[in-house]
């Protein structure tokens, strides 16, 4: 979690939001999100491999697998997303396969 924060606040929280709140209409809230409360494997998708024809990237080649899957567990687990979901390394190298 702690990893987690600062790989948050380094590549995530200039759309997001600091508190996971999003901005606007553009940059979805992750606080209560479908995707970052919801199916793991929909979370670790677009993170890896991002979503065409909007400003979320692919963090694949830009991120290591440790800070992958220290960011997202962050995002399951920060701003009462108390899913209680760990993401591991290994669940990053499966997924990009
Ligand atoms: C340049 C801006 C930007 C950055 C930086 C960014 N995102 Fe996103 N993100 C977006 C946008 C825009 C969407 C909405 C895509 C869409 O229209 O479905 C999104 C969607 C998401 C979603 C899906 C939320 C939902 O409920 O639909 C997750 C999860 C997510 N981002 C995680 C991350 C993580 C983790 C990072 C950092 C490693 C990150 N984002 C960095 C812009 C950004």
């Amino acid at each position: 979690m702690t990893k987690g924060a600062e790989v948050y606040a380094r590549s995530c929280a200039a759309c997001h939001g600091v508190e996971g709140a999003g901005m606007g209409s553009v940059f979805p809230a992750l606080v209560g999100s479908p995707i970052a409360t919801g199916d793991m494997a929909a979370h670790i998708d677009i993170v890896i491999n991002g979503k065409s024809g909007t400003a979320m990237q692919a963090f694949a080649a830009q991120l290591s697998e440790v800070d992958l899957a220290a960011v997202i567990t962050y995002e399951r687990n920060a701003w009462g997303n108390d899913t209680g979901d760990t993401v591991t390394p290994k669940m990053i190298i499966d997924a990009k396969q």
